[in-house]
């Protein structure tokens, strides 16, 4: 295993504010606006998790993750050698990402992904502005993205034999509607305890993602952050509930963009050296009643 967390997302927004309303005022993470628009969203030790970017066009960009230099060096060679094209991160890209290096490319399903190493240190310690919230992030990375992988066994086998991801999980589910094949999602994660920082769903995502997860420390704060959606008005996406497979507790709604947003709490973390990958065919222990608004 190679590939330590997920270190960043970026998203495109034509207005980059309303994506930052609802991190900073829903999911309570912390903002800084730049000059050219793009905000940059705390919850943990790092400068950012969530790189939003303006655009023509609201939608997922890419996911960013993170590994030593050593292992980087390594990891771009088996992409060239897997022939996956790469485009080096110039000394501005860098910058943005606060990153000393990175390469970016697509996985086989045409999701962007990025690569980087040695990222800088953030001044000053993550506070947020709701009181006494807090994240299951720092060495854990910022959560889970779960990516739309059409090309499911291909986008598969290239997570985790060219990137070196570890499977946890696969879930299998029957077919939501008669017609078409049955959903199986690969759980992998990566070399940290997470159960999984990155799952493959075997169909669409409008918004270009199928979801992305914030853990936070305690049952209490998943609460009063939904409190806080449903305050809003946001659209609930999944009731709250149990998943099987991580054990996580959490609820989803929808963050500009289009984009669902899992916040959750008490996700498994597990020790990989006595770890045996499951298959599994339930999905939730209860709850998570899935509502898309149409
Ligand atoms: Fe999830």
């Amino acid at each position: 295993m190679t590939v330590k967390a997920l270190g960043y997302v970026r998203i495109e927004m034509r207005d980059p504010q309303v994506w930052r309303q609802v991190g900073e005022d829903i999911l309570g993470f912390s903002s800084a606006t730049a000059e050219d628009g793009s905000v940059r969203l705390r919850m943990d030790a790092a400068p950012f998790r969530y790189l939003i970017e303006r655009g023509g066009d609201d939608r997922f960009v890419a996911t960013g993750w993170e590994c030593e230099a050593d292992a980087f060096d390594r990891l771009c060679g088996a992409l060239r050698d897997a022939g996956v094209e790469l485009e080096e991160g110039d000394a501005a890209g860098c910058a943005a990402r606060a990153v000393t290096a990175y390469v970016a490319g697509q996985d086989p399903s045409g999701n962007q992904f990025e690569l980087f190493h040695g990222r800088t240190q953030a001044e000053g310690g993550f506070r947020s502005g709701i009181e006494g919230l807090g994240y299951v992030a720092d060495d854990l990375g910022l959560g889970h993205a779960v990516l739309p992988a059409l090309a499911h066994a291909e986008t598969s086998a290239f997570y985790r034999d060219v990137l070196g991801f570890g499977i946890s999980d696969a879930l299998t589910l029957p077919p939501p509607v008669e017609g078409v094949p049955e959903m199986c999602i690969h759980f992998y994660h990566a070399d940290n305890p997470r159960h999984h920082s990155l799952a493959l769903f075997n169909g669409p995502a409008p918004s270009g993602v199928v979801h992305l997860m914030t853990e936070m420390r305690t049952l209490d704060q998943v609460g009063a952050c939904l409190d806080r959606v449903k305050a809003a008005g946001l659209p609930i996406t999944a009731s709250i509930g149990r998943h099987e497979n991580d054990r996580m507790v959490s609820f989803y709604f929808l963050c500009p963009a289009g984009i669902p947003m899992e916040v959750g709490y008490d996700g498994l973390q597990l020790d990989w050296s006595t770890f045996q990958p499951t298959t599994s065919t339930v999905g939730d222990v209860w709850g998570h009643e899935y509502n898309f608004p149409e």
